[in-house]
């Protein structure tokens, strides 16, 4: 059981005793509330439905129910107005809090209510052939810290990456590559030079529109099943694979499946049919739509004049496959918030078709990156820039840590970790629907609100262990205000982990650990902790409880832990 929960029983027992058993009721228990200033205790309980009761004072209930109890767990129990607040004993609760943390370790903040239940997450999902954006990155981050916050609340997960690898544009690049592309090229250099001949598709489209025609004969001579076009459209797919898997790599996130649009080619039919037979498919413009009208949405396009199928189509086609294939209690859609229109027909259709798990489907939008105030452009081929980006972190840290502690083993480890970790953090550290400022010197910043500060702040608690020769640790009680102020936040973070859970807010734990990091720094500057007395044991306990919980919190978010720096 939660210790805060733990203690607000004793609080309740003993107001319960003082009462009187038969007048006190579970409704009162619900009273007591933790007052968001410490200076009114750590719980506290209102007296006014007693007041009615005895038909006295409030204020004078209070004092009398403070007077009468007295229990071990609570230092003070002292009247305040109407209020009975309870101060812990902060011996026994610290106690309590870090030999847990010390017992539970990694598990510490694990909640089961998800055991037994699935969640599918799709997130990353970039386009083959085309660059992976910044907006790729934003999902594949917070999308990669979701599941592990899930599978912190007892979940199992499904982690998918919906790749964008199917529709009209690879008729387009067949023919472009037909026309100008040269197989050397595109090998030497597979997504800008796909991309390029992309683009120039485009441009020279606008004058010829023959171009047109002959890319829809493209993508329909694939949709058929034509040697050529698969095999060309196969090549462009595992060759873009390749480069982005190069960025997970470096990420080191993995996914359970790619199955991307493709995948749902022999599955639309079925949905096309499932449609017609409700009544729900309507020509429009030798289009087929569903109508969402009365929902204050655009018409959902299932099939286009042509006969082509949609982005939507697949995504229908893919909700009714994971539903089948995983029954998941959630289906999250970690996608830029631009998408949300499109997610909201989607899931409206799937209901429509009498399927009552749509309500669980849920769109998790996230901002823009933002490049000295305007959204980051990803023209020509910056695939390569993004991991230039993640590269640049990785030197730039490598050259902090030389100047820190030229002595250091495997520094260049530690700079993949603090470089890489610095760029998701940057992206965690804020709510995913703020658009955040790219600035690799802020998020490299040792001393700001950074992944290098709470890495940090670990490496140096790492170190203080290190020192102290101690390999087993035992907490029985400190009396400086600092480490309370540590013992407060460590039990916080089962509610934290919570709370990026029901949010969806992987923000949550990335301002928890740095809030962590930065009482710790306190606590450092303020207290001699390998000082030779009786409390240097408890002490290091609560060392070794911070580092248990800031890795932990890190290993959330997607971000390495090293113990030097
Ligand atoms: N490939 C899409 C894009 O880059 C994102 C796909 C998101 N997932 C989905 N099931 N629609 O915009």
């Amino acid at each position: 059981m939660d210790v805060q929960t733990d203690f607000k029983s004793l609080f309740a027992d003993a107001l319960k005793k003082s009462v009187g058993e038969d007048l006190w009721t579970e409704e009162m228990e619900r009273l007591i509330e933790q007052p968001k200033n410490s200076a009114y205790g750590d719980l506290s309980f209102p007296c006014f439905q007693l007041a009615k009761h005895f038909r006295k004072p409030p204020q004078e209930i209070a004092a009398k129910l403070a007077n009468a109890i007295h229990d071990p767990a609570f230092e003070k129990v002292e009247a305040l107005g109407p209020y009975v607040n309870a101060f812990f004993d902060r011996k026994s609760f610290g106690s309590r809090v870090v030999n847990r943390i010390l017992r539970e370790k990694g598990n510490y903040g694990s909640w089961s209510f998800g055991e037994g239940k699935t969640i599918v997450l799709d997130f990353s999902s970039p386009n083959i052939a085309k660059p992976f954006s910044m907006g790729h990155l934003r999902s594949t981050v917070i999308g990669s810290a979701l599941a592990n916050i899930c599978e912190k609340a007892g979940y199992r997960t499904v982690k998918i990456n919906h790749l964008g690898d199917w529709g009209t544009q690879f008729g387009k690049l067949i023919s472009a590559y037909k026309r100008w592309g040269s197989e050397e090229k595109i090998k030497a250099n597979p997504i800008p030079e796909l991309f390029r001949l992309y683009v120039r598709f485009h441009e020279e489209e606008k004058a010829n529109p023959a171009l047109t025609e002959e890319g829809r004969s493209w993508f329909k001579r694939l949709e058929d099943g034509d040697e050529e076009a698969v095999r060309l459209w196969k090549w462009f797919r595992d060759v873009s694979l390749e480069e982005f898997q190069r960025i997970y790599r470096l990420l080191e996130i993995g996914f359970d499946e790619y199955t991307g649009e493709s995948f749902y080619n022999d599955k639309m039919d079925a949905i096309a049919r499932q449609l017609e037979e409700k009544g729900l498919l309507v020509t429009s413009d030798q289009a087929e739509v569903v109508m969402l009208e009365e929902e204050g949405l655009p018409p959902c396009l299932i099939r286009k004049s042509d006969g082509a199928t949609t982005y939507a189509t697949r995504d229908l086609a893919a909700g009714v496959y994971r539903y089948q294939t995983y029954r998941f209690a959630k289906a999250l859609y970690v996608v830029g918030h631009e998408q949300s229109v499109h997610f909201k027909q989607v899931f409206k259709v799937l209901e429509k078709m009498g399927n009552p798990w749509a309500k669980d489907m849920v769109h998790v939008p996230f901002g823009l990156y933002l490049k000295d105030g305007k959204k980051m452009s990803t023209r020509k081929g910056r695939v390569i820039l993004l991991e230039e980006v993640l590269e640049e972190a990785i030197r730039q840290a490598l050259k902090n840590i030389e100047a820190k502690n030229p002595r250091l083993e495997n520094k260049e480890e530690a700079a993949k970790m603090v470089g890489v970790g610095a760029v998701v953090f940057h992206d965690l550290k804020s709510h995913r629907m703020n658009n955040i400022e790219f600035s690799l010197e802020d998020m490299l910043n040792f001393e700001g609100e950074t992944g290098p500060y709470v890495q940090y702040a670990f490496a140096r608690a790492c170190s203080v262990l290190r020192k102290s020769g101690e390999e087993t640790f035992a907490f029985s009680g400190l009396k400086d205000g600092e480490s309370w102020e540590i013992v407060k936040r460590l039990h916080a973070f089962p509610e934290k982990v919570l709370q990026a859970f029901n949010g969806y807010d992987p923000s949550v734990i990335a301002k928890y650990v740095l809030d962590l990091a930065k009482a710790f720094n306190k606590y450092y500057g303020a207290v001699r902790i390998l000082e030779t007395d009786e409390e240097r044991p408890s002490r290091l306990a609560l060392v070794k409880a911070i580092t248990i919980v800031l890795e932990e919190g890190l290993r959330l978010l997607g971000i390495k832990a090293p113990e030097q720096m």
